[in-house]
């Protein structure tokens, strides 16, 4: 048995997720897993062998630590430090290590929103992207007076959409008829002027929501099953843009809204993606998930955006139906292997929910004390699978507190090949925390039974 010393960067539910991925075990390789990040996640903590406190912008001392513990592979969960360059930045030399993740100028399909659809444009990609506009003058006359003109243009039609061109974990993001007016949204245009922020302006357009993710090892790259995230805060994808409260993957890949000509046509996008930005970048490939995440509308498929990472919560769904050991994965991708293994899924939905704390995601409460031999407890009642989240694991002090941080703080996975009883079980887990845990709640619509899961003609 070869033993690979894996680093995570990230401690949210994401990360949890892969950490639980890196113990599907293996023929071939021991794994001992480390993490980084800044807080202690109690189910990353459990299954590992350390980890490094800090800041994810302190690549000084996350490089030291890959040295210090022999890293092998690095895998980074979160946007914002492969936006600033954390692949390019830690030593690749000297500590003779694969990371797992794309660098900055790969991570700009998420980081710019413009330069995403711009690569689109350039590449023979237009007809995926919605009608845009692109911003960026602070000042300009004309600039503001399209702006205006542009916004009445896509109003008087299917209606607008406003976006900061930058990272804004998901909420950065106005729809019109949702959470802004022609006014309101006029004002949010005005604001971006006045900084100076560049900001993007798309048609709106409606349709089921999906996300396909793609693993590339810079040569070849191999498909994840389909999942679908469910954003929108409250019941009925209504409220404001959250991290994702939920998400669902079907039985055997067999989504009830798409043929499997539309999905082969999704992964053609992403292919046709990695080829583009392989190209924009003087022929190297792209190493990690490219996420791209797709309306189906009643003129095809489009392109809501990429992403250059697993999403969450759609890896924590994907992930629990993984059946091929992650580390052979991340083994195939650091040789250039990519092709030479089978991504193994089993045939199960897999249902995921977050609990979230009062008032989120605007102004949400922290620091509520989580029992989790408790939450162990139901899980295992409930034949469910736990991944915690926003949370903070005080492992280094005598209390040994878990307290939740404020954002979503963990999730409940249910899987089964029926998808009623996949529901129930998850639905009685998630009732017996909030019937001791009233400051928590979560959205009980999500994998509903119903016509979400019929099959559509
Ligand atoms: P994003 O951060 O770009 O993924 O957008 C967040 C959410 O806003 C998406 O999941 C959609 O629900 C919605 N959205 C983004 N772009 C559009 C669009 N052009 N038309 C309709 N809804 C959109
Ligand atoms: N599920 C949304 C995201 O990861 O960006």
């Amino acid at each position: 048995m070869l033993e690979k010393n894996v680093l995570i960067i990230g401690t949210g539910g994401r990360e949890h997720a892969l950490a639980e991925a890196l113990t599907i075990k293996s023929d071939k390789f021991k794994t001992n897993l480390f993490f980084a990040g800044n807080s202690i996640n109690p189910g990353i903590v459990k299954i590992s062998s350390g980890y490094k406190k800090c800041t994810l912008d302190r690549f000084d001392l996350i490089d030291k630590f890959i040295y210090e513990k022999k890293i092998n592979y690095l895998i980074v969960g979160p946007e914002a430090p492969l936006a600033d360059g954390i692949i390019d930045n830690l030593g690749l030399e000297k500590n003779n290590l694969f990371c797992f993740g794309p660098k900055c100028n790969f991570a700009k399909v998420e980081s710019s929103k413009s330069y995403c659809r711009e690569i689109m444009n350039k590449y023979g990609m237009s007809q995926y992207s919605p009608q845009h506009a692109i911003f960026n003058s602070s000042n300009d006359i004309h600039s503001m007076f399209n702006c205006v003109e542009y916004v009445y243009k896509l109003n008087s039609k299917s209606g607008f959409v406003i976006k900061n061109d930058k990272l804004c974990g998901g909420k950065g993001v106005f729809v019109s008829n949702e959470h802004v007016n022609i006014e309101t949204g006029l004002i949010k245009c005005k604001e971006f002027f006045e900084k100076g922020n560049k900001f993007i302006i798309e048609e709106k357009l409606t349709g089921p929501e999906f996300s396909l993710m793609t693993i590339s090892d810079g040569l070849n790259c191999k498909h994840f099953p389909i999942a679908v995230d469910f954003k929108r805060a409250y019941p009925g994808d209504k409220g404001p843009n959250t991290g994702g409260m939920g998400s669902i993957c079907f039985p055997d890949n067999n989504v009830p809204f798409l043929t499997s000509e539309q999905i082969e046509e999704a992964k053609s996008i992403n292919e046709r993606m990695l080829d583009a930005l392989k190209k924009e970048n003087n022929n190297e490939g792209y190493i990690g998930i490219l996420y791209g995440s797709f309306m189906l509308t009643d003129f095809g498929i489009k392109v809501i955006e990429y992403n250059c990472r697993f999403g969450d919560p759609e890896c924590l769904s994907l992930l629990s139906l993984l059946k091929t050991p992650f580390i052979d994965v991340l083994y195939a991708c650091a040789e250039t292997k990519l092709n030479d293994i089978e991504l193994e899924f089993n045939d199960e939905c897999s249902i995921c929910k977050y609990f979230v704390p009062e008032n989120y995601p605007d102004n949400p409460k922290k620091n509520e004390l989580l029992d989790l031999d408790f939450i162990n407890k139901i899980a295992e009642d409930n034949n469910l699978l736990v991944r915690y989240a926003s949370v903070n694991h005080d492992v280094e002090s005598v209390s040994k507190k878990c307290i939740s941080l404020g954002s979503r703080t963990f999730a409940f996975i249910s899987l089964n090949k029926d998808h009623r009883i996949a529901y129930n079980n998850i639905e009685n887990g998630m009732n017996a925390f909030f019937k001791e845990n009233k400051n928590f709640w979560w959205r009980k619509d999500i994998g509903a039974p119903g016509e979400f899961w019929e099959k559509r003609t």
